[in-house]
C-alpha cells in the first residue's frame, strides 16, 4: 500500500498548491491513501471547518494537526465531529479532539497517530510514553501505523524514529516547514524522515512574508506575521510504500515541487 503525505499546508497559497497538484500526484503515484498536515491551513494559523471539509473533498483521508491546532476559535465548534482530523495525542486528558484515528481501506485498516514534541515547544505529556500506549491500541486492529511527529528538534524526531522502529510503518516529521533529505528505512522496517516540509509560499520564510521576519531579526520589535501571497509557491511531501501483511515499509520517496524542482508527470 502506498500512502501520500503532504507537509504543513500554509494558507491559501498552500491550499491552491494542493488543489492544483493533488490530482496530478494521484495520477503519477496512485496512492491508496492521502494524509495532510493542516495546522497552518487557515491564513497560517489553525484550520476552519470549511477548509477541513474541502481537504476531504479534494481527496485527503486524514488531516493531522500540531501546535497551531487551536489558533482558530472555530476549531472548538467542530473538532469533536471531525471524524478524520487528529491533533497531537499528548495534549492533556480532557482536551477536545483525538490523536489516533483508524481509516478503513478495502478490508485493511490504517492507524494514523499525531504527536507533538516537547523540545522548544510547550510542555505536553511525554510523547514517548504516549506512543507506547497508542501503538498498543492500534496493534489490536492493524499492523499499518502512520505517525506524524510534530516537533522542532531533529534529535527528538530521530529519537522517536529509533524508539518506534519495527513497531510502526512510518514516522514522518512535521512542523519545521523545511524538508530534510534523510529519508530512510530503519533496520526494523520503519520508514523515517525528520521533516516532510511545507506546502505554500516558496519565496518566504517558513511561509511568512520575509519582510516582516527580517524586520523582527533586525530590530527585535513586535511585528505582524502574515502568509506571503506575493511570491512563488511549493508543495512538499513524501510517499511511503508499506507491506500490507507485515506493516513494514519498503520505500520512502520525497516529493518536492517548486520552480527549482519542477513536477514531471
Ligand atoms: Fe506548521
Ligand atoms: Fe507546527
Amino acid at each position: 500500500m502506498k500512502i501520500l503525505f503532504i507537509g504543513d499546508i500554509v494558507g491559501s497559497p498552500g491550499r491552491d498548491m494542493v488543489r492544483e497538484y493533488l490530482p496530478r500526484l494521484k495520477e503519477k503515484y496512485r496512492p491508496h491513501m492521502v494524509i495532510m498536515n493542516g495546522e497552518n491551513a487557515a491564513s497560517g494559523k489553525g484550520i476552519t471547518e470549511k477548509i477541513y471539509k474541502q481537504f476531504l473533498e479534494w481527496g485527503a483521508q486524514v488531516i493531522t494537526m500540531g501546535n497551531h491546532t487551536w489558533d482558530k476559535k472555530d476549531i472548538f465548534e467542530f473538532i469533536d465531529d471531525a471524524k478524520y482530523m487528529i491533533r497531537p495525542a499528548n495534549f492533556p486528558k480532557g482536551t477536545p479532539g483525538k490523536g489516533l484515528v483508524f481509516y478503513q481501506l478495502n478490508g485493511t485498516e490504517v492507524a494514523v497517530i499525531n504527536l507533538q514534541g516537547r523540545t522548544f515547544l510547550p510542555a505536553l505529556d511525554d510523547p514517548f510514553r504516549k506512543v507506547d500506549q497508542l501503538i498498543a491500541d492500534a496493534q489490536k486492529r492493524t499492523k499499518i501505523i502512520f505517525l506524524d511527529f510534530h516537533a522542532e528538534a531533529t534529535s527528538e524526531k530521530q529519537a522517536m524514529g529509533w524508539y518506534v522502529d519495527g513497531r510502526v510503518s512510518a514516522v514522518v516529521g512535521t512542523h519545521t516547514h523545511t524538508q530534510t533529505a534523510d529519508e530512510r528505512i530503519l533496520p526494523q522496517g520503519t520508514a523515517y524522515i525528520t521533516d516532510a516540509g511545507m506546502t505554500g509560499p516558496y519565496d518566504a520564510i517558513l511561509g511568512t512574508e520575509r519582510e516582516a521576519v527580517l524586520k523582527k531579526f533586525l530590530t527585535s520589535l513586535p511585528v505582524r506575521f502574515e502568509v506571503d501571497k506575493k511570491g512563488r509557491t511549493q508543495l512538499n511531501g513524501i510517499l511511503v510504500t508499506i507491506d500490507d501483511k507485515t506493516g513494514f515499509a519498503s520505500n520512502m520517496e520525497r516529493i518536492l515541487i517548486n520552480d527549482d524542482h519542477p513536477f514531471f508527470s
